[in-house]
């Protein structure tokens, strides 16, 4: 099987930010996951080079549009290369490979009669380079004298997209995978509800010459998406023709933001299949980074440098946080201060302490080397088992691309070797029966070799330290139980994860006067909805305070069920919870600890708000809310009336 990986071309008119190193993490960590799996991988990233806003911001440099490109696409690079990102290609637009191809589509196009010349007049919105539709004028607020968009009246060449309307909308319904999440499949399902007018395609070259010519009118250069877009075929027919890309189409997977769904599942889609090639099997439409909950982008200036947090934590510290914090097509805010909690708790505590205790009883009672798992027991049967089953998981999650709940998978069988150590204590079991020791050393360091295997694809340069400690190589990563051999020679266990220190900048003067620091500590803690009076109540209520039906719609309800509980230390008030809601798991921490005893919650359903900001209390994340009734001081946790299925939507 071979898998092809993409993700978008990013326009070189700005420096790389964390929302692009994202998208090549997820690619280079799938494809990596790929080959881990025994398939063939083919993973192209580039660059999008032509078009108005490279124009412009060459221009404003001073520099030829080439020049601009060409420094830029070294900042890419560079930051791939530093980032431990292993492209197959790397594609520019400007290269005479992709300009080719662009070219000999639009020919064949045009000899086939699917594109036409017509006069345009229309507002143009040079941010998005594309002519705006009157609706879209006015959704966006926009006059004739609005600054954004100009005015333009010209001939111009059409693709008939219009024609493709009823195909595109049957192959979304019939191809319930093609656009992931769901969410978005139902925007793009949405939006198809309206006829889709055709697409421009063209530039007059008096507007903007920075472009690929169009074959049939050398006045015009083709429009940059048109363009940009086909950089998904003219990169495998540049490696093998036609048979290459045949070969690979059948398996190709987008990688991309939400941002540009729309080019995606629309545009491109209509402009394969009039040229006669199959729909890409596969767009997995993710969220943004945001910034303090706005989107991190060039315009706004708001941007994390990658390089940054690369010198700081290290490239693998970066890939994991990027990999582990965002959740499959939601936004997710970066922090460093969550991201150094993170780094500690995962990576630094479960992960490195662990691994260094176990080699230092292996060291103490066995000289280093790994004894052979004679004294096998239930424990060990279970551990066995949970490893079989965080292979499976993780497989199946990875292929879904939720590689946080992947990650969250490996984890937790690391969390499970830790109590079991604790559990077994070879420490004293070795004064009485050294073989029983040692069966339990091999068993958490078996987990060790197995979680190295499952975590390399994320984080490859310290996986294969882990290796090296464990006296392994690269033939140890395979995904099966069993492998690390008994004699093995170990060695002496080094820090791998130092814990990070976060510090938090210095604060601007109008922030040091006194924050009610207490009151938000407080609503923290008890994340319940219960009916509480407002802080400040209005003097008179004159009417109820009406919210629309699209307020309620933007909270989401889901049916869960507690499968974890516990208390959490130090607090007479919160419980920890798992609580699975469909196929997916996630820690909810909920001040009911004072009217429910954790056991009691197991397997009971509740009621879940989801997409509610993920928050740190005690220091462990909560990603939702409980709901219960309050009355006096008692407490009644919300639960369906029948049993439904996990995940169930509440409206
Ligand atoms: O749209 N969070 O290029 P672009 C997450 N050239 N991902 C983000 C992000 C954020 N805040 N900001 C950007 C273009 N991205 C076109 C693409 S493809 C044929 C042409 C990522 O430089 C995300 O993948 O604006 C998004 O879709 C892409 O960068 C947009 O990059
Ligand atoms: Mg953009």
């Amino acid at each position: 099987m071979s898998f092809y990986i993409t993700t978008p071309i990013y326009y070189a008119n700005g420096e790389p930010h964390i929302g692009h190193a994202y998208t090549n993490t997820l690619a280079d960590v799938s494809a990596r996951f790929h080959r881990l799996y025994g398939e063939e991988a083919f993973f192209l990233t580039g660059l999008d080079e032509h078009g108005q806003k490279v124009e412009q911001a060459a221009a404003l440099r001073n520099i030829s549009p080439q020049q601009h490109c060409d420094e830029m696409m070294e900042k890419f690079k560079h930051l791939w290369t530093r980032l431990n990102i292993q492209p197959d290609d790397f594609l520019r637009t400007t290269e005479p490979r992709h300009k080719t191809v662009v070219q000999q589509v639009l020919q064949q196009l045009w000899d086939a009669g699917h594109i036409y010349s017509d006069t345009y007049s229309g507002y143009y919105e040079l941010s998005e380079e594309r002519f705006l539709t009157d609706k879209e004028m006015e959704e966006k607020g926009y006059t004739a004298e609005s600054p954004e968009v100009t005015h333009i009246e010209e001939k111009n060449y059409f693709f008939k997209m219009s024609e493709h309307h009823d195909w595109l909308v049957q192959h979304i319904e019939q191809n319930p995978d093609f656009i992931q999440p769901e969410g978005r499949r139902k925007e793009m399902l949405g939006f198809l509800k309206q006829p889709l007018g055709d697409l421009c395609i063209s530039r007059p070259k008096s507007r903007l010459s920075w472009g690929i010519e169009l074959p049939f009118d050398t006045d015009y250069v083709t429009y940059v998406w048109f363009d940009a877009l086909l950089n998904y075929i003219s990169a495998p027919l540049s490696h093998g023709g036609p048979d290459n890309l045949e070969r690979l189409w059948p398996q190709v997977t987008h990688l991309l933001g939400k941002d540009i769904l729309m080019t995606h599942a629309i545009y491109w889609p209509t402009m394969l299949h009039a040229a006669g090639y199959a729909p890409p099997k596969q767009l997995i439409a993710h969220g943004w980074w945001m910034v303090e909950n706005a989107k991190m982008s060039k315009s706004k200036g708001n941007s994390i440098d990658p390089l940054d947090m690369i010198e700081k934590y290290g490239a693998d510290a970066f890939r994991y946080v990027l990999m582990r914090e965002m959740a499959l097509g939601l936004d997710s805010d970066f922090s460093e201060k969550a991201f150094v909690l993170r780094l500690n708790t995962d990576l630094a505590n479960d992960f490195g302490n662990l691994l260094n205790r176990t080699l230092n009883l292996l060291h103490k009672y066995f000289d280093g080397v790994v004894p052979a798992p004679v004294a096998v027991g239930e424990a060990e049967q279970a551990i066995e088992a949970l490893a079989q089953k965080t292979l499976q998981d993780t497989e199946q999650l990875v292929r879904g691309f939720k590689m946080n709940l992947a990650l969250d998978t490996v984890l937790q069988l690391v969390r499970h070797a830790n109590k079991y150590i604790n559990d077994e204590a070879p420490w004293s079991v070795a004064k009485t029966d050294l073989p029983r020791a040692g069966t339990v050393l091999y068993y958490v360091l078996e987990v060790f070799r197995l979680a190295a295997t499952l975590l390399s694809p994320v984080i490859p340069g310290k996986m294969e330290s882990v290796l090296q400690q464990l006296g392994l190589d690269a033939q140890a990563l395979k995904l099966e139980w069993g492998v690390l051999a008994a004699g093995t020679q170990t060695q002496k266990p080094e820090v791998l994860f130092p814990r990070q220190e976060y510090i938090e900048k210095e604060k601007p003067m109008e922030n040091t006067v006194e924050t009610p620091v207490k009151e938000e500590a407080v609503k923290a803690e008890a994340p319940v909805a219960a009916p509480e009076a407002p802080a400040e109540a209005p003097a008179e209520a004159v009417e109820p305070s009406y919210i629309g039906i699209e307020d309620f719609a933007k909270v989401e309800l889901k049916v869960a069920e507690v499968v974890e509980a516990e208390r959490v230390p130090k607090t007479d008030k919160l419980l920890r919870l798992i609580v699975k809601i469909g196929e997916e798991q996630r820690q909810i921490v909920a001040g009911i600890a004072a009217f429910y005893e954790p056991e009691k919650l197991i397997g009971q359903q509740v009621v879940v708000v989801t997409n509610l900001k993920p928050v740190k209390l005690r220091g462990i994340e909560s990603r939702g809310m409980i709901l219960a009734a309050k009355s006096g001081d008692q407490l009644s946790v919300l639960t369906p009336l029948n049993d439904v299925a996990t995940g169930a939507q509440i409206s």
